[in-house]
């Protein structure tokens, strides 16, 4: 079959005509070749492979480019990479050995196209496009990669034990393309990283939370999730989470399986947002509960203060993980620290001074919130599923109201303690923190309005009663 069409873009031609002059041969291969078929988004990374020197060939092009972009040469992979527009070209050289990025040795075998596509990962990213001028847009698809396509399956092109073992991140990427593609992975495949999971732990994190990344973007990634349980990848990744499984039983009493449940509230905040950090977030808003998991003969089993233990947990992870200790860090902490707050008031009649507390504390990230604690609502009792959502949607609307009315969202004291200072002739000291708090609870408490006037009155009366005098 031909895919000249896949070919329109006029690198393709650039570099089909350097190839010629070269003398050498190229080819499209992997994710663009796949997504091409697929008819997924057009993929923005081409790789090239070279039956020669891949950096040969980049230099080439870029010479024969508008602007002769810069090449960036990564000598020890032997690759080269170039960009041209929007679109990223990455060429190799054709080789014998496995594809690694995190090889540091340098490639020197090289090898047919055959031999380099025996030693990619997967049937369907062994795909390969023509670039010579003799079967332009031919494909090459020595392991029926196109029947793997339609069949949605996730298969290595050699024995599945080498592939993974040449480079063990590719278990991972087994399960991520399955949940991104919704493939099934084949079986002696999946058994495969049963068998070798435990070599993952001879890969990078940075590698490994890509991978997990995209899991979590993808639109249903509770399925990455359940594949890297059962095939045992998880207890090494992300421990927190397999300590989660189980129901335990005591007295007749039983909890829920806090896995299963936060999976499902990981796929219910798909839906709802792309924010791959809240999605974070729902995927770690339960993790404190495995360790401060007790059972009460008098209340039964209780997971007492768990988002306190859950956010100083984010933490440790997201270091562990070599992942960002940032601002996002910082956001998944909060969300999982202030998750049940929501619900405790959903539990109840909704006041409005709740309501502004809860502004008060969520800040900015009171939706954020919102959403998270909308997809915990996981109840399979109809009656409850409705009766948790009309509350917070009663909650979401008094949020609006009372926000609109109060301004408490980044809450700015109307009165400063420097203007407590010069009312009552203070040195920095105690008092003014206590009128300053008394102050905040009152406006939050709904007792004066968030004003000035309201303020000041209230810091009068506070400091008489602290036995200051008032100096002007
Ligand atoms: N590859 C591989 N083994 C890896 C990583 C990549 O064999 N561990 C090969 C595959 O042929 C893959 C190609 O290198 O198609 C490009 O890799 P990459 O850019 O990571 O993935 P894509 O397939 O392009 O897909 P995506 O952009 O969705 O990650």
């Amino acid at each position: 079959m031909n895919y000249k069409k896949a070919l329109e873009h006029p690198i393709f031609k650039i570099i089909s005509e350097t190839t010629e002059t070269l003398q050498i041969d190229s080819y499209v291969i992997g994710g663009y070749v796949r997504d091409y078929i697929l008819k997924r988004n057009q993929h923005k990374d081409i790789d090239i492979v070279a039956v020669g020197s891949g950096i040969e060939l980049a230099k080439a092009v870029a010479k024969n480019l508008p602007n002769s972009p810069k090449v960036q040469v990564f000598k020890t992979y032997g690759t080269a990479m170039l960009r041209y527009e929007d679109i990223e070209v990455e060429f190799v050289g054709a080789r014998k050995e496995s594809y690694r990025e995190d090889s540091r040795n340098p490639i020197v075998e090289n090898g047919t196209l055959e031999d380099d596509q025996n030693r990619r990962d997967f049937t369907i990213n062994a795909l390969a496009l023509s670039l010579n001028k003799a079967d332009f847009g031919h494909l090459l698809d020595p392991f029926d990669g196109v029947q793997d396509l339609n069949d949605k399956l996730i298969r290595t092109p050699l024995n599945p034990d080498i592939t993974y073992s040449d480079d063990p991140l590719r278990m991972m990427r087994a399960i991520r393309f399955a949940t991104q593609l919704n493939f099934t992975i084949e079986t002696d495949s999946l058994d495969a990283i049963t068998r070798n999971s435990e070599r993952i732990k001879i890969i990078t994190n940075e590698r490994i939370v890509v991978e997990l990344n995209k899991i979590l973007e993808s639109k249903k990634p509770s399925k990455g999730f359940l594949l890297l349980e059962k095939t045992g990848l998880l207890k090494h990744i992300l421990p927190e989470l397999t300590a989660l499984k189980g129901i335990d039983e005591i007295e007749g009493q039983r909890h829920k399986d806090n896995f299963y449940h936060t999976l499902e509230v990981v796929d219910n905040i798909s839906e709802n947002t792309d924010n791959l950090w809240l999605r974070w977030a729902a995927l770690l808003h339960d993790i404190g509960k495995a360790p401060t998991k007790k059972f009460d003969k008098k209340i039964g089993w209780t997971f007492h203060a768990h988002e306190f233990e859950g956010s100083k947990m984010v933490y440790r992870l997201f270091k562990r993980l070599k992942m960002p200790l940032n601002d996002k860090m910082k956001f998944v902490q909060k969300m999982v620290y202030m998750s049940s707050r929501p619900i405790v008031l959903a539990n109840d009649i909704v006041t409005d001074s709740a309501v502004r507390r809860l502004i008060f504390d969520a800040g900015d990230y009171v939706d954020d919130l919102m959403t998270l604690c909308e997809a915990d609502i996981t109840t399979k009792n109809p009656k409850k599923f409705e009766k948790y959502h009309n509350n917070f949607k009663i909650v979401r609307e008094k949020i609006v109201e009372v926000e609109e009315r109060d301004r408490v969202r980044n809450f700015q004291p109307p009165i400063s303690g420097e203007e407590i200072m010069k009312t009552f002739n203070l040195k920095p000291s105690r008092e003014i923190g206590i009128i300053k708090e008394f102050i905040k609870e009152a406006i939050l408490e709904g007792e004066i309005p968030n004003e000035y006037q309201a303020a000041y009155n209230l810091m009068l009366k506070e400091g008489e009663r602290l036995g200051l005098k008032v100096t002007n």
